[in-house]
């Protein structure tokens, strides 16, 4: 697997070191939107919504640094079957999304681990709005650096990267690699 690497991106050190400012803003900004460090607030509950499978890891570390109550409901999307490199075009699927149909009340924080053309994250984002949440928060990992994702408005983003395709921390090449600790580009002999 390590000879398939082209070139390392990002570190995990350097993943390590974003995600305790990342974190710390994202704290800062929810309690003062929701009043979710307010005890005595009746829906004092961050509803964390990681788009599967990309973002594990980066939720793992993620939600560790969140001094938050939190609850956890991942949703399935996907738009790079198999050895695709480029979007096919979303499928959600709604198989895993154990999102509730009446988010009344309730103060989300939608989570994927790349913005790329845009399409997937506008479509979870639009049926999240469908059911009515009382405040959404957006974040990504990682954003290429092309117009489409540049322009595409997002509350959080880690990391602005070239527009390259990366696998590691979570991302995949056909379901590969996701377990590389840092992000990465692939030998092009890998990547057909
Ligand atoms: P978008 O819908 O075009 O913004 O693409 C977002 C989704 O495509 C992400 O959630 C990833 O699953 C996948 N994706 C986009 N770019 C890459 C990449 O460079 N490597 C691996 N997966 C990617
Ligand atoms: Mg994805």
């Amino acid at each position: 697997m390590q000879d398939d690497i082209e070139r390392t991106l990002l570190s995990p050190d350097e993943i390590a070191q974003r995600l305790d400012t990342l974190a710390d803003q994202i704290t800062r900004d929810i309690e003062a939107a929701t009043g979710l460090s307010d005890p005595d607030h009746p829906h004092n509950t961050l509803t964390i919504v990681p788009i599967m499978t990309g973002s594990i890891i980066f939720v793992a570390d993620l939600v560790r640094r969140l001094p938050l109550r939190t609850r956890i409901y991942p949703m399935s999307a996907s738009s790079y079957p198999g050895t695709a490199t480029a979007s096919q075009g979303v499928t959600l699927s709604r198989v895993d999304d154990r999102v509730p149909e009446e988010l009344g009340g309730q103060h989300i924080l939608l989570i994927d681990d790349i913005l790329d053309s845009g399409s997937t994250l506008r479509k979870v984002t639009a049926e999240i709005e469908r059911r009515g949440p009382d405040t959404l928060h957006t974040c990504v990992l990682l954003r290429k650096q092309r117009d489409q994702a540049m322009s595409f408005p997002i509350d959080y983003v880690a990391f602005d990267i070239p527009d390259a395709f990366v696998v590691g921390y979570g991302l995949d090449y056909d379901d590969q690699y996701r377990n590389l600790p840092g992000i990465v580009t692939l030998r092009p002999e890998v990547v057909q």
